[in-house]
């Protein structure tokens, strides 16, 4: 069976750029034979800031609010992430990181890619996600998706929006793919047995 690869959107304001590559990857990754595609909106798992009595780390899956155990299960089904992720003064958004604070097994040793965007491609946004994937247990992949200005500013104009807008970064997304999948695959076959 397919890896099963979520598609976690970081950004949740109004107006977000962030569905415009969201876009770019249900196109090119919908089709797929080798991964399941899912998509997991932020803006559908509405969380209070972080205020949880027991870290989720040590709840081990045991959540006192039906949103965290909502968002929970739903992280739990996958094999793999794909993030897209916004840089916000250097950073990755606040929405993004309260998310992942609620949650902790059902990351555990599994893959992470990266999709960002902004003036540096969302590069220390990245680079920032990357070292939480490691406190997570998690295996962030060396390729990444970076979508700098060249492509960032006619994205944001396209108008009506197409995805082609971001073929130049096609055979990009095609490195990042390939080795997501082998890492949900073979993770997948180590987790089964321990
Ligand atoms: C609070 C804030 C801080 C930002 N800081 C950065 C930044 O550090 N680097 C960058 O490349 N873009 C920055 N931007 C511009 C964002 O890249 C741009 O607004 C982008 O559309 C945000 O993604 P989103 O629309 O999907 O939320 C910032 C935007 C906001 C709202």
């Amino acid at each position: 069976m397919a890896p099963l690869i979520q598609i976690i959107v970081g950004s949740t304001r109004p107006g977000r750029f962030a569905d415009k590559p969201l876009a770019w990857l249900v196109d090119r990754l919908g089709a797929r034979d080798d991964l399941e595609l899912e998509v997991i909106d932020l803006r559908d798992h509405p969380l209070p800031l972080y205020d949880l009595a027991v870290p989720p780390a040590r709840a081990l899956r045991d959540y006192p609010d039906e949103a965290v155990a909502g968002l929970g299960r739903t992280l739990d089904r996958a094999d793999g992430y794909i993030v897209v992720t916004s840089e916000y003064n250097h950073g990755y958004p606040a929405s993004l990181k309260n998310a992942l604070d609620h949650v902790f097994p059902e990351l555990n040793r599994k893959p992470v890619a990266f999709v960002g965007y902004g003036n540096v491609g969302g590069a220390r946004a990245i680079e920032q996600l990357r070292l939480v994937a490691v406190e997570f247990e998690m295996a962030p992949t060396r390729y990444a998706v970076h979508i700098l200005p060249d492509v960032l500013l006619p994205a944001m104009r396209d108008d009506p929006f197409t995805p082609e807008v971001f073929a130049p970064l096609d055979s990009r997304l095609e490195l990042l793919v390939g080795h997501l999948v082998w890492w949900a695959e073979a993770l997948a076959a180590a987790r089964s047995v321990s």
